[in-house]
């Protein structure tokens, strides 16, 4: 083959040939696939979570320059990196050898957990320090707005990276000083004499032990690259078995091209075609990538006009280019420049921004695109030019967009440039931009204004441009035309209002949703532009300025305490000590193997899943005819491959199918699978079977759904009194009541489901992504009906886990498992991110009715909770969710007579289940709603009536339980001191009284978290422990370590247990051979459970060494072992443990229910955009109660994570469904999970100390899901500062806020005259783009 048809490019400094190069292959899947490259990790596929991020150097011929960057490896197609150098996770450091600083630096400050984001986020920050060796904090942040990590909470990520910033380095390198301050001396925090920081314990992590950054020793650009430009002059061409790729060289060339293929996708960052592609079932045929055509890539400054991109720009080379000359021209002709660069900080990721091109955003005309409005204010010039006709100018104005994503150049022209112009310096020029998450998000609705006045402040013109008001980019062009020749005041100001509302409608059911939000903002943008060029002429209301301030990224601040083991304790005895996750630097270096990364093996097969597209419908036929046609494909399973019994599964009852026979009952639930040579095929040929449907009704999708029509699982209503309800109620000094909503959550772990599954002999092993490799094992065994003892699941890690693979796993395992047995053949399947968040379920929406009675202090005498949960299409874990609720409805308060019930609503929803927390979450949101609306009434800090009902040692529960050892008050008043609550109160109130469109809010909230499985025969756990006879020790259990740690957590209890230094300990994997009859590892219980099966075991083996240790007293450990060894010793043991005195019973209302419960306490302080329903949060104390924490880093790393995990369930974390059950949020586009900026600038977290927990392993306590509900303290904090907007509209007293808190229902919540003009379209006159589920 002719050079120009190979695709040459460079993969960790190794050149790469390949002859057959396929454009449809994305970099990603070459890395992992063809070379074998499995640090590189497949999270999304769609840019918007950073796993697969690499580093992709070129070389710029004409200024000799090498550029590195981030760039998301899902998104590039491997033709795209022709001639270019790639660096992944593997090419910049191992364990085996040298240590990359990046990679070295993320394990050690404990910033990574489950690992799955780690490799992306190491590629980050390198390809950071390749391009800018000492980064400033505004770089480091904005290198990590692509990623995402579901695990940390970010926060020791930051720390760790920091270190690399200028300034961090030689403060480092010196040595510590010894009064605990870091080597910054006297500009350390603790002899800054900070008080939250003075009393820190220790730190966390060690920066003076690490070893120093030196750029000089990185990998240079390959030499062959840099020397011959070969690769680069030539036009090349791929031709794949579908689609070809053509890269022309030459401006002629590519028109020509375009002009034989008018359908033909002009490729640069691929960040809409790749998404097309793969999300929407797009096929191009033929793909034109421009990025070495001069004319396309060329910038130049035209004098007196303004600056011309070439179309194929990048993002980044546009924002570069537009802040130099914002550093070197006069401000006023730069405006529309510094719109842009402003807006490029929101716009995507640092990766996608590397990639994605001006030419790219303008062509693909998305109504939300968040350039084309600024484009259309600025009316910016474009040159398109096609082959036949040659070049032409075209304005981008109101006639530009011509329909949804199409506009007026024809399909054989290309778009050659766009010419930005300068401003005057009578020109205002602004651009607003409101998303759900501030960083990489798309816009809900943007906008651009470019107004120029004349001498007497009079509308010389003015143009107005919307995005997310309808299918395409609008210029408000009506308005504009009436605005003109008035005076710029508040008279002009009411009548733009009034036209905007006019001019900018929006149907109830248009699609985006958030009507009234999405109108309200028109007019919040164009009054805090109003306000923006009133403040330049000098002209506004202190109170009113608050409108024109956007919120910038704070610096971060944080903080840990906890208490450092005695200096007496023994050196070999880790427990109560910082050890790293004991795959941290595994995981760092992307040595650290998931499911997927598993060697591909002979004959391996790959199978994809055919999924429901209807709620609630009959299957009249299911035809996977066109797909076994198909070359590669081997097999199809369906119903039809099972018996009626043998079909059938579930958690607790069996109510679900492996395969839909008949009935399909919600979407995304599994019809069929196809079985075929590689995952491309399989996906492929999954979406040509053929599924008929006869649609049922009703749908149900709601609460309110199930309510009306009476749908229950009826045989799960849990309920539990206390005392006299009613009667409490009839004597209270007062009552009242009320009604609230709390959303799903989707689990977002990083690494979606995937199983592996290879036949052997009679036997099958079945590698999963499970918390429950027990639960696998059963009824993979039931399902191919054998014993239990011919299957085996096995677990190494999983890439976070958070309960959503505690049952749902099945859903993966099951189809692969009878593939693999039928076909005798090994098959895997990965769930790609959109399925595995339609199939898989998520936590339960939850709606709460109470009723309370209380005093005129705001003692709670009384309260009665009634509690519906969205179970979804089966029960699977929700009955046992509800059953939680019923137990934590009461959060932390001692209330004396108590009446609850819940509902287990059967919905035509994708069946819900465990997410850690367990429905506690919910509850106690429920009841601080009800503590809230207490205060509220009686005029009172709701801190203050929380701190009255507080539950105190020795009080009893609703379920009769005694709290013992209740440290809740201890917690609480820590958490207020630290906090400085009381004068925090003061200033925040100052705050709300000087400004009237930001507002802030704290709120300070405790927890009590029941700790054990609900279900009796849970609460039971196994070890196996051998002692090899070289006196290493190899220790399985039965939890499953899915980032929490709980391996590192089980060497250090067996270290103490064990008793004797220089042990090497090791835990190999979870396995269902070594350890049977396993819990999942879930309810936090992972440490208690298989820690005190690790005692055991090891106590058991420490007696049989006994009598070597007597007669070699001053003997070693090793000499011990082999003298028992040849003594014909047994040196292994298992342990087990079943928790005492545990069990609730329903029936008799008897019964302890947990084994003890962690508790804690938290502040947060946000500040609130009430205009747009933006916020930011300030900062936040946590004090938790986790006994004598057998690793500080650790738990307080559960802590962080669990936290912000829990922010972006009250604030941010939306799952969106049609009225048809169809969800809408399938990926990290659509849902959005918390990023690095959301982090609480300030971020402090104390172990609370003296408090050891007598009922767990070495005075512990559990961790995992306690934290989590603290982050409601941010959620009533937006809340407090809503009331405050409210109290300044006369809006006084209680008022209803669901969660999740996004900006949407902030805005809407915090009316005003401007929300006040649109009012709530009357419910039944048209059909809602989306439901609350
Ligand atoms: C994770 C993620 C986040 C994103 N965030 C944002 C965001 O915040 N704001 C936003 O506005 N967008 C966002 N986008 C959308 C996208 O990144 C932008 O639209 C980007 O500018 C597209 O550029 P590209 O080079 O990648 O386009 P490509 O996918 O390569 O091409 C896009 C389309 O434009 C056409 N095209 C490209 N160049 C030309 C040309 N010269 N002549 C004719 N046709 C051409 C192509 O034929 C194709 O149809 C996001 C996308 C992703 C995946
Ligand atoms: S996998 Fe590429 S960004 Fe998520
Ligand atoms: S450690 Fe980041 S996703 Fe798990």
């Amino acid at each position: 083959m002719g050079d120009n048809t190979r695709l040459v490019f460079f993969v960790n400094g190794r050149k790469v040939v390949e002859e057959n190069a396929d454009p449809e292959w994305t970099l990603l899947y070459y890395l992992r696939n063809k070379l074998g490259l499995c640090g590189t990790k497949l999270g999304c596929a769609e840019g918007g979570c950073g796993a697969c991020t690499v580093m992709v150097s070129k070389i710029d011929r004409i200024s000799r320059q090498i550029s590195h960057l981030a760039v998301n490896a899902c998104l590039a197609p491997v033709c795209s990196v022709h001639g270019q150098a790639v660096t992944t996770v593997e090419g910049i450091g191992s364990s085996r050898g040298r240590l990359s600083a990046v990679q070295e630096r993320l394990a050690k400050s404990h910033g990574s957990q489950c690992g799955f984001c780690t490799p992306g986020i190491v590629m980050s920050m390198y390809a950071l320090l390749r391009a800018t060796p000492t980064p400033d904090p505004h770089q480091l942040e904005v290198a990590f707005q692509g990623n995402l990590c579901r695990c940390t909470g970010y926060r020791p990520i930051l720390e760790g990276f920091r270190t690399f910033l200028e300034g961090h380095e030689c403060a480092r390198l010196a040595t510590p000083p010894s009064d605990g301050a870091c080597a910054k001396g006297d500009q350390c925090c603790r002899r800054l004499g900070n008080a939250t920081t003075n009393d820190v314990t220790a730190k966390l992590v060690q920066p003076h032990h690490f070893a120093p950054y030196d750029p000089s020793q990185e990998p240079i650009f390959p030499p062959e690259l840099q020397l011959d430009d070969a690769l680069d002059v030539h036009s090349v061409t791929f031709k794949g078995a579908r689609v070809t790729w053509h890269r022309p060289t030459r401006l002629e060339e590519l028109l020509t091209l375009k002009q034989q293929h008018p359908d033909a996708r002009i490729v640069v960052g691929n960040t809409e075609v790749g998404v097309e592609v793969k999300f929407k079932n797009c096929h191009y045929p033929v793909l034109i990538q421009p990025s070495l055509v001069p004319e396309l890539t060329q910038v130049e400054v035209l004098a007196g006009q303004g600056v011309r991109f070439g179309a194929a720009a990048t993002l980044s080379q546009v924002e570069v280019a537009l802040k130099r000359q914002q550093a070197e021209r006069p401000e006023a002709e730069t405006r529309v420049f510094k719109a842009i660069t402003d807006m490029l900080h929101w716009f995507a990721g640092k990766q996608i921004r590397n990639v994605a091109a001006l030419g790219g955003n303008i062509m693909t005309g998305s109504p939300i695109s968040d350039l084309n409005p600024i484009f259309l204010a600025a009316g910016c010039e474009l040159e398109v030019a096609s082959a036949s006709k040659g070049r032409r100018r075209v304005r981008m104005d109101g006639s530009f967009f011509t329909g949804y994503r199409k506009n007026v150049v024809a399909p054989d022209e290309i778009l050659l440039s766009v010419l930005v112009p300068f401003t005057r310096a009578n020109q205002h020029f602004v651009a607003f931009k409101q998303a759900k998450r501030r960083d990489d998000d798309i816009a809900i609705v943007n906008a651009a204004f470019n107004l120029t006045l004349d001498q007497n402040k009079k509308v010389e013109s003015l143009q107005v441009a919307f995005g997310g008001m309808a299918p395409t980019t609008i210029l408000a062009a009506k308005t504009s035309a009436a605005l003109q020749g008035r005076e710029w005041n508040d008279q002009t100001l009411e009548a733009a209002l009034d036209l905007l509302v006019s001019e900018i409608p929006l149907h109830p059911g248009a699609p985006g949703g958030m009507i009234q939000f999405r109108r309200s903002l028109t007019l919040s943008f164009f009054y805090k532009f109003y306000l923006t060029v009133q403040q330049t002429l000098g002209s506004v209301p202190e109170e009113a300025l608050s409108a024109t301030r956007q919120f910038q990224s704070l610096p971060i601040k944080s903080a840990q305490y906890y208490e450092v083991v005695p200096e007496d304790q023994q050196l070999h005895d880790l427990v109560g000590r910082n050890v790293t996750h004991l795959s941290g630097i595994k995981q760092a270096t992307g040595e650290a193997v998931y499911c997927d990364d598993i060697p591909k093996v002979a004959g391996e097969l790959y199978l994809a899943l055919v999924l429901s597209t209807k709620a609630h419908a009959n299957l009249r036929k299911v035809d996977p005819s066109a797909a076994l046609a198909l070359e590669g494909v081997h097999a199809f399973f369906s119903a039809q491959d099972l018996s009626p019994e043998v079909n059938k599964h579930g958690a607790i009852i069996h109510d679900e199918e492996i395969f839909v026979s008949k009935t399909v009952t919600s979407q995304g639930q599994v019809i069929g699978a196809v079985v075929a040579e590689d995952q491309l095929i399989a996906q492929r040929a999954a979406k040509l079977v053929k599924v008929e449907y006869e649609e049922l009704t009703p749908v149900i999708i709601t609460i309110d759904d199930a309510i009306r029509e009476n749908s229950f699982f009826e045989q799960f209503k849990p309920r539990l009194t206390k005392n006299d309800f009613g009667a409490a109620l009839q004597k209270a000094e007062h009552q009242l009541s009320g009604e609230v909503h709390m959303g799903g959550q989707d689990h977002f772990y990083l690494e979606t489901h995937c199983t592996f599954a290879l036949p052997k002999e009679e036997e099958l092993e079945i590698y999963c992504s499970t918390q429950n490799p027990a639960e696998i094992q059963k009824l993979v065994a039931h399902m191919v009906g054998v014993p239990l003892n011919r299957v085996t699941c096995r677990v190494k890690r999983i890439g976070g886990g958070f309960g959503g693979k505690e049952s749902r796993g099945v859903l993966v395992a099951l189809p692969v498992a009878l593939a693999a047995h039928k076909l005798r053949r090994p098959v895997r399947c990965m769930l790609d991110r959109d399925e595995d968040m339609v199939a898989t379920g998520g936590r339960n929406p939850f709606r709460g009715r109470y009723q309370v009675g209380f005093d005129s202090q705001g003692r709670i005498h009384a309260c009665k909770m009634t509690m519906f949960n969205n179970a979804g299409c089966s029960v699977d874990l929700s009955c046992s969710v509800m059953d939680r609720a019923v137990f934590h409805m009461e959060n932390a308060y001692n209330i004396p007579n108590i009446e609850t019930e819940g509902f287990v609503c059967k919905t035509n929803l994708p069946s819900n289940t465990a997410f850690r927390g367990f429905g506690g979450p919910q509850a106690m949101f429920l009841a601080e709603n009800y503590v809230e609306d207490v205060a509220t009434f009686l005029g009172k800090d709701p801190a203050e009536v929380r701190r009255l009902n507080l539950y105190q040692d020795g009080d009893v529960t609703h379920y009769n339980q005694q709290l013992d050892n209740c440290t809740l008050q201890r917690c609480w008043d820590e958490c207020e001191q630290k906090s400085d609550y009381a004068n925090r109160r003061k200033q925040v109130n100052k705050f709300n009284r000087e400004n009237r469109w930001k507002k802030r809010g704290l709120s300070m909230l405790p927890t009590k978290f029941g700790i054990a499985f609900t279900t009796k025969f849970l609460n039971q756990s196994g070890a196996l422990v051998h002692i090899y006879h070289d006196g290493s020790v190899l220790i399985s259990h039965g939890g499953t370590e899915m980032g929490q740690g709980l391996h590192t957590k089980m060497v250090q209890v067996a270290s103490r247990a064990l008793g004797v230094p220089e042990v090497d300990v090791y835990v190999s994997e979870t396995s269902t051979d070594k350890v049977p009859n396993t819990s999942p590892t879930a309810a936090s219980a992972g440490s208690d459970l298989n820690g005190m099966a690790i005692i055991d075991a090891c106590e058991v083996l420490l007696k049989r060494l006994e009598p070597y240790r007597a007669a070699n007293p001053k003997g070693k450990w090793k000499e011990w072992v082999s003298a028992a060894y040849f003594n014909r010793v047994s040196l292994s043991a298992t342990g087990f443990h079943a928790t005492p005195d545990i069990g609730f019973d329903w029936k008799t209302k008897t019964g302890k229910a947990f084994n003890y419960f962690t508790y804690g306490a938290a502040c947060a302080e946000v500040e609130v955009d009430c205009l747009t329903g933006d916020h930011q949060v300030i900062q936040t104390d946590i004090v938790m109660d986790l006994g004598e924490s057998i690793n500080p880093a650790l738990d307080i790393g559960q802590i962080e994570g669990a936290f912000v995990q829990g922010y972006g369930m009250f604030t941010l974390e939306e799952v969106v469904y049609s009225p048809q059950g169809t969800l809408y949020s399938r990926g990290p586009g659509m849902y959005k999970v918390p990023g690095f900026a959301d982090v609480p600038a300030e971020f402090n977290v104390s172990l609370l100390r003296g408090a050891p927990n007598p009922r767990a392993v070495y005075s512990s306590k559990a961790v995992g899901e306690p934290p989590l509900f603290l982050a409601a303290s941010v959620f009533f904090a937006i809340k407090n500062a809503v009331a405050s907007a409210r109290a300044d509209s006369g809006l006084k007293g209680a008022f209803r806020l669901d969660s999740p808190a996004t900006a949407a229902k902030i805005r809407m919540a915090c009316q005003d005259r401007f929300t006040q003009k649109f009012p709530e379209p009357e419910p039944g006159t048209f059909t809602p783009w989306n439901v609350t589920p």
